[in-house]
């Protein structure tokens, strides 16, 4: 069979490969530490579980409108407002399944044929992939790893055309777990005004920050018409699988997505919306604990990297990823990626894909146990000795 041109232009995520392949392995009786997977190892708390549970019994299993149920729609826009500080509506907020659909749709929405769009490499790997599938070009804004990550706002200055259309976001940052700075997001925010660009800001990992509070680009004059927040609740509530995530959009964007989704998926199911009305309302201590236990992992993970020969880690200011360098080693990303797993069982990804400046990195999750943790540490201090 000949499949259209397009999909030459589309990607995937390596991590579901690597997931496959690490599976694969265990089949065989082989024993592997997941530290591939971008999702939090703890059960959707109990509550949660309950509110979905109670929605299929209470007949909530059929077609709901397009861009979610009103009373979920409403407590999204007040949690919006209080954690990003701004006015955000209930007529703006749009439901899909899982936050990855919005990436999806707004592009979808809004790029033509040849249109720039600036986006964070390293980076989460479905931006470039939907760009390009789109028929855009993708303009890879560089976060710099000896500058902890962080974007340099004259380089970017520098990459943006009369052609510019869009520019991604997304702090706290996935692979790198750095943040965006204050001044950095006021002087994109002013690019993006100069040059009329609209910015699509993927805060999906707001609420896993280990220090200071979560600044979104909405804060900054203007900025609530020409952003658009994707956020969700796999990361925040361990929902991954329930497929449940949001956009706060601008005023003209919302039809065009809603009709998207209406295309496409028709809506996101009943019961998960009536879960994560339960989220957002219900008690926030599972989801408090498990962001405490994430920063001691992290810490962790981090010092028992920088012990191993070769390996510089920097400590990630968000998200649950570290994105230590590897060339020390001697060996490639990708080299050590797949001798790691195939020799030692450590699943991680190699940092290429997350684009080409993740070249000389790997991603190490640390959403798995402590005990796994420090077990995953051991096998790559072994691995590398044992190839030396
Ligand atoms: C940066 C980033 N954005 C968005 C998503 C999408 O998550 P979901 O579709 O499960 O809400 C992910 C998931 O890994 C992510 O890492």
């Amino acid at each position: 069979m000949k499949l259209a041109q397009r999909m030459s232009r589309l990607g995937t995520e390596t991590a579901f490969e690597v997931l496959a392949k690490a599976q694969r392995l265990e089949a065989q009786g082989r024993s592997v530490i997941h530290l591939e997977i971008g999702e939090p190892d703890f059960e959707t708390p109990a509550n949660i579980v309950g509110a979905g549970q109670e929605a299929i019994q209470n007949g909530f299993t059929s077609y709901n409108p397009s861009p979610g149920y009103q009373d979920l729609r409403t407590v999204i826009a007040g949690d919006i407002s209080k954690t990003r500080g701004i006015e955000a509506k209930s007529d703006n907020v749009v439901v899909t399944p899982g936050g990855k659909p919005i990436m999806f749709f707004v592009i979808m929405a809004l790029i033509e044929n040849g249109d720039e769009v600036l986006y964070p490499n390293p980076g989460f790997p479905i931006y470039e992939s939907m760009i390009e599938f789109c028929g855009g070009t993708a303009v890879p804004m560089q976060l710099h790893g000896d500058k902890d990550f962080n974007i340099d706002i004259e380089e970017v200055r520098n990459q943006i055309t009369s052609r510019t259309k869009l520019m991604i976001i997304n702090s706290p940052n996935n692979p790198c777990g750095s943040i965006i700075g204050e001044k950095e997001l006021e002087a994109l925010s002013i690019l993006a005004k100069e040059n009329d660009i609209l910015v699509l800001s993927d805060e999906i990992y707001i609420r896993f920050l280990y220090e200071g509070a979560h600044q979104s680009i909405t804060k900054f004059p203007g900025m609530v018409d020409r952003t658009v927040i994707l956020d969700g609740f796999s990361k925040t509530y361990s929902m991954t699988g329930w497929r449940i995530g949001y956009g706060l959009l601008p005023d003209s964007l919302v039809e065009p997505i809603s009709r998207l989704v209406t295309n496409s998926v028709s809506c996101t199911a009943s019961f998960t919306q009536k879960a994560a009305l339960e989220a957002l309302t219900g008690p926030q201590d599972d989801s408090t604990r498990m962001v405490k236990e994430f920063r001691k992992r992290r810490d962790i993970v981090v010092t028992g990297l920088n012990n191993i020969p070769g390996i510089k880690c920097a400590i990630p200011k968000g998200a649950f990823y570290t994105f230590p360098n590897v060339e020390g080693t001697g060996l490639s990303s990708s080299d050590f990626a797949n001798g790691l797993l195939e020799h030692a069982g450590v699943a991680v990804l190699s940092g290429e894909s997350f684009g080409k400046f993740g070249k000389g990195y790997v991603r190490i999750s640390f959403a798995n146990s402590t005990r796994n943790l420090e077990e995953a540490l051991a096998r790559i201090e072994n691995f590398l000795k044992a190839g030396s």
